[in-house]
């Protein structure tokens, strides 16, 4: 590693973080040295957002000091610190919806576009070009409003508006799960620049794979423990595993049969399904006891079609209908026919952030802890929540905690078990382990598989090829909002196979 001659150029000192009772972080000694690209791995809840927003000024630590080029670190916000030097691309959301992508980009700093009293909206949108083409990006533009742009590009939003300031420390946070392969690849262009430049990134990704090809050294965080650092000549993936999780990860990752089996009865059929350049005339049938995997570039017009089953994108023409016939034309309709629906962009469409978890798995779970006379108890309704709670781990101090307060992970957790403890026949799954820990994810394919031999239907919109051929028993894959090409189940099947259709 190049870096350990060198001074770091961030230093945190044992660094404590307490939430009311939570430890977040306890005692955490973190360097991170000039030209060095570090990982940052770790369960759900291990403290990695924690650790590199203390650092990024989004909060500050309960005990312990920073040193930035070896002066006292302590900056006052986000904006202090990424004007100083350290910024981040945050886990979560962080644009702003109802205005424009220049106003994301240059917001809280308006000011410097004013022009007799009111702000030069050229001259902001030709700034924001020039920000957004700095990244490689020429698909969009300054003026287009937030709203328009698809998961992704908000996403690509926050890199420009962060490397407008040209930091010594660029943090990114689970960003690459919110990519798909184009994405990644300029934002892996752009930590190569980084890097060149003699300055550094912190990474966090729970994709083993992806973190031990594109960073020099890599750190492992359990429980608020920093437990080891490796670097690039000792990574190896069973060890970093087995210091993630504290033991050795056993038994089947993705389904172990390799038979295409489903049931004859159909559960939905999509018909001739049009809208907006997005999708055109596409037709699926869905049965009961199958796993339908739909993958894809981020554009190809899938999670529009997720959407669109669920009832909550109207087709410009086409049908969406139950087995029984009966037409979905919105979510209210489609849970009333016990279709559930997991977004990939479950801040802004799958969670009440403010309320609490109960809260939040309780409602579309009602009907299987009323009695059978229609009572609700309370005493019922926490026994259903506290099941999906133990099924998905999820890390909480209880029930009550808002759902805001938790990890990036927790929170999709949250969702899964909203929807999948709660008696959905049909399930429609847009990227449901986005963001969650192997060890999660692990638990998450067994319940899928479990529900597929219970007969329910299940479709799964993903961009990950190894999690499509793992668990699907068809996929379809789609490329401009047409399916192209259709694969059955097969032992042989590889993402070279898939990946010529899919662009
Ligand atoms: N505002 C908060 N209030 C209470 N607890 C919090 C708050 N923010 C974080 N925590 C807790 O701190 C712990 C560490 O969370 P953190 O977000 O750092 O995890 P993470 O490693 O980033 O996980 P993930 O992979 O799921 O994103 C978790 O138990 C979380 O619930
Ligand atoms: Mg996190």
């Amino acid at each position: 590693m190049q870096g350990i001659m060198n001074k770091p150029i961030l230093e945190m000192k044992n660094i404590t973080k307490k939430f009311g009772t939570v430890t977040a972080l306890k005692n955490v000694n973190l360097e991170v040295y000039p030209g060095e690209i570090r990982g940052l791995i770790g369960e759900n809840g291990s403290g990695k957002s924690t650790i590199s927003s203390i650092a990024a000024g989004m909060q500050k630590p309960s005990e312990g000091r920073m040193l930035f080029h070896g002066e006292m670190w302590q900056p006052e916000s986000m904006v202090d610190a990424l004007n100083k030097g350290i910024g981040m691309v945050v886990q979560e959301s962080g644009t702003i919806s109802g205005i424009s992508v220049a106003e994301n980009i240059f917001l809280g700093e308006l000011g410097n576009f004013r022009r007799h009293f009111a702000v030069d909206k050229k001259k902001l949108c030709e700034e924001a070009d020039k920000a957004l083409a700095n990244i490689g990006i020429t698909e969009f533009k300054g003026r287009d409003i937030i709203d328009t742009l698809s998961f992704q590009e908000r996403k690509l939003v926050e890199i420009a508006k962060v490397m407008l300031k040209n930091p010594d420390i660029l943090v990114i946070d689970e960003t690459s799960t919110a990519l798909s392969h184009d994405g990644r690849q300029i934002m892996y262009r752009m930590m190569d620049k980084i890097r060149e430049a003699g300055h550094s990134v912190i990474f966090i990704s729970h994709d083993l794979d992806e973190i031990m090809e594109v960073c020099d050294t890599l750190t492992v965080l359990r429980d608020g423990n920093l437990i080891r650092t490796f670097t690039k000549d000792e990574f190896d993936e069973d060890k970093i595993r087995t210091s993630m999780i504290g033991r050795e990860l056993n038994g089947d990752y993705y389904r172990a049969d390799f038979s295409a089996a489903h049931r004859e009865e159909k559960a939905l059929t999509a018909a001739k399904l049009c809208y907006a350049n997005k999708i055109k005339n596409l037709s699926l049938t869905l049965h009961k006891g199958e796993i339908l995997g739909v993958g894809g570039l981020s554009d190809c017009g899938m999670h529009e079609l997720g959407e669109m089953l669920f009832g909550a994108i109207k087709p410009e023409s086409g049908t969406v209908r139950t087995a029984e016939g009966r037409e979905i034309k919105s979510p209210h309709q489609a849970v009333a026919e016990k279709i559930g629906y997991v977004s990939k962009d479950r801040d802004r469409k799958s969670l009440c952030l403010e309320a609490s978890i109960k809260d939040n798995i309780s409602v579309a779970g009602m009907n299987r802890y009323m009695t059978k006379t229609g009572l609700i108890t309370g005493r019922r309704e926490r026994a259903y929540v506290e099941e999906q709670i133990d099924a998905l781990k999820i890390k909480c101090s209880d029930q009550n905690q808002a759902v805001s307060q938790l990890s990036g992970g927790n929170k999709q957790k949250v969702v899964f078990g909203k929807w999948i403890g709660c008696g959905s026949e049909i399930l429609i799954l847009d990227c449901p382990t986005r963001g969650v820990d192997i060890g999660v994810k692990q638990a998450m394919y067994q319940l899928m598989t479990r529900l597929k031999e219970e007969g329910k239907a299940i479709l799964m919109i993903s961009e990950e090829l190894p999690e499509l051929i793992g668990m699907s028993d068809r996929i379809l894959i789609m490329k401009d909002g047409e399916v192209t090409k259709e694969f059955e189940r097969s032992k042989d099947l590889t993402e070279a196979d898939i990946i010529n259709y899919m662009i």
